[in-house]
């Protein structure tokens, strides 16, 4: 009789898992500017940059013709060009949201201003992100991804 019962909590399990999975909800009330929090997300880490006047004016001013990878890899604005305004969560640009797994080969970069171009930093082999986390120098191919993310209240965004 109690074999009968596991099945039908297994399932229960598994559609709570995949429920987990699609979205997930962050209170970024606390994260003051020039901080990251990282929560994990499909299995990722989510990097959530609150950024400084500085990180966002150093993106802002790089020309796209010394970009890599030009397109924004925003899953929020498909086939957009890699401008710092299409990579940022917000018009100011003080919320820079994406996935913490290096393009390259899927090294997790340090963060906190890392690198040459006062952004991320991969130790693996020597990728360099900048404050819009777009590759700027060493083997990476591809700017940072950004996931489907959006402000569900004024200090709450949702991730997927
Ligand atoms: S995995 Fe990041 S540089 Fe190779």
């Amino acid at each position: 009789m109690g074999a009968a019962v596991w099945p039908l909590i297994d399932q229960m399990n598994a559609s709570a898992d995949v429920l987990a999975l699609a979205s997930k909800e962050i209170d970024i009330s606390g994260v003051e500017r020039g901080t990251q929090l990282t929560v994990k997300w499909q299995g990722k880490p989510v990097f959530i940059r609150h950024r400084t006047e500085e990180e966002i004016a150093f993106a802002r001013e790089t020309p796209l013709e010394e970009l890599r990878d030009q397109t924004a890899e925003n899953k929020n604005k498909p086939g957009a060009d890699a401008s710092d305004e299409n990579r940022a969560l917000d018009d100011a640009g003080e919320w820079l949201v994406m996935i913490g797994v290096c393009t390259h080969l899927g090294c997790i970069p340090l963060g906190d201003g890392a690198g040459d171009f006062h952004g991320w930093f991969c130790p693996c082999h020597g990728s360099h992100y900048d404050s819009a986390g777009r590759i700027r120098k060493g083997p990476a191919p591809r700017n940072l991804d950004i996931p489907k993310t959006a402000f569900i209240s004024d200090t709450v965004i949702k991730v997927g």
